[in-house]
């Protein structure tokens, strides 16, 4: 979902005890599928993804724990059913995707990074219940530029600048995104969920969003505002940033992938299921966060013997255990679409995480893993490869006169610009 950081510390339990070290709380490091798989299940191990980003991410729902997150989890899970996502992905997308493109098909080219965010934050504040009531570009903006700071909000801990001052930013603009956006949003839902309970409306009237799920369950799970305020902003950008990065990466990889195979080129506006299959491979190879993170809140013993001492801090690495070859073949460090995977091998790997904090927008982002028997008709591709292919259909290649470049402003691999034209 978001991005963590970069696994630095090699430490492994061997290490620290031939450093005569043991009892001290160290980093250690896990690159086998199977333990990662076990520690992402473990009741004692706690995320140590977000603990830099508490303006935003202090008692979201990926920072809860035991109970807590279990009972907002149960309520959430409401929303997020294959039915929402159909009816998402064949009833409401289309429309923004087409508004969304509609000015850069004008002027015949776009800079992918920042469409890539505002078409995924555009679905995103679908998701999240965060109402666009003025509809025009200006206030699209505006938000864009919210989603911007809670972005560095969130990943404060690879911020290159100053971080106190950023944190105080973050605040600040968490607080004028309530005032303008939240609080209409709670003010719209409250009335009609008031009228649905006199009669006056129907269930089919309130919107299928997370907003609406939780001020539905206030009796049950209530929320201070700011706790609130701090889920919607947390949707907006696991919903968002993850799917626009991914989205950019996944154009990136196709460019590639068709200059080196010319004759794959006309999948890429033929077979929407090759497009979905470049989008998993690539959520393998380039997991928007390369690291899961956990705490372990005691002495932990893994089936396999290996053991971890209370306070430790588990850093499961996504880029070592995505490409073991035994799972995914001996070119599991290529890019490859054609890629064959046994049925319980999954093609993204474990970039969705599993387990207690598996992604809740899984389906969502990449839609289903197409199978043998399956009917196309029916098939959930995912707002991923679906903004992808929207792009294809519209002839979008690089920009052959400006080159891509690399964000400067923090240590995470993103593109800063990607510039691309449509051809017809
Ligand atoms: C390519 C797109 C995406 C990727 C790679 C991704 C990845 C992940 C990962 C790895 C986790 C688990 C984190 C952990 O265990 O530490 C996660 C959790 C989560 N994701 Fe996503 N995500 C994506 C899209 C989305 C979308 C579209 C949404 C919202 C609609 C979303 C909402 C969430 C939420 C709410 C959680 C926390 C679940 C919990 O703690 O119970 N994600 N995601």
């Amino acid at each position: 979902m978001l991005p963590g950081p970069t696994p630095e510390c090699h430490v492994t339990a061997t290490d620290r005890w031939r450093l005569g070290s043991y009892h001290r709380p160290v980093d250690v490091r896990v690159t086998s599928f199977a333990e990662a798989q076990e520690c992402y299940r473990h009741k004692d191990l706690r995320q140590a993804l977000y603990d830099a980003g508490e303006v935003i991410m202090s008692d979201v729902i990926v920072n809860l724990h035991a109970d807590e997150h279990r009972a907002r989890r149960r309520l959430e899970n409401r929303l997020f059913r294959r039915d929402t996502f159909h009816y998402y992905e064949s009833e409401l997308f289309p429309d923004i995707i087409r508004d969304t493109i509609a000015p850069y098909l004008d002027t015949g080219r776009a800079e992918l990074v920042s469409f890539g965010h505002q078409l995924m934050m555009n679905l995103a504040a679908l998701t999240a219940g965060v109402d666009r009531p003025q509809g025009t570009p200006e206030e699209t903006f505006r938000l864009y530029d919210y989603l911007k700071t809670f972005i560095e909000g969130a990943t404060l801990a690879h911020y290159t600048g100053d971080k106190a001052a950023k944190a105080a930013e973050v605040l600040e603009k968490l607080e004028a995104f309530d005032a303008e956006f939240l609080m209409p949003a709670i003010a719209r839902r409250t009335a009609l969920i008031d009228a649905v309970q006199q009669g006056a409306a129907s269930e089919d009237d309130l919107p299928r969003d997370v907003l609406t799920v939780l001020l539905r369950n206030q009796d049950k799970i209530p929320m201070s505002h700011e706790s609130l305020r701090r889920e919607i902003a947390f949707y907006l950008l696991a919903g968002a940033h993850t799917s626009a990065t991914a989205f950019n990466r996944v154009m990136h990889n196709i460019f590639q992938w068709i200059a080196a195979h010319p004759e794959d080129e006309r999948r890429v506006t033929e077979d929407r299921l090759f497009v979905q299959r470049c989008t998993h491979e690539t959520i393998r190879l380039q997991p928007s966060s390369p690291t899961g993170m956990r705490w372990a809140l005691d002495d932990i013993t893994l089936s396999n013997g290996r053991h971890f001492d209370k306070g430790d801090r588990v850093i499961l690495d996504l880029t070592v255990i995505n490409r073991d070859p035994n799972l995914f073949g001996a070119d599991a460090e290529d890019f490859n679409p054609h890629r064959s995977l046994p049925p319980e091998v999954a093609p993204w790997g474990l970039s969705f995480g599993q387990g207690m904090h598996a992604c809740i927008g899984q389906d969502l982002a990449a839609g289903l893993r197409f199978m043998d028997g399956d009917a196309l008709d029916a098939h959930l591709f995912g707002l991923v490869p679906v903004g992808v292919q929207t792009m294809f259909d519209h002839g979008c290649r690089p920009d052959p006169n400006d080159a891509p470049e690399m964000d400067a402003s923090t240590t995470r691999p993103y593109f800063g610009r990607y510039p691309v034209v449509f051809v017809r």
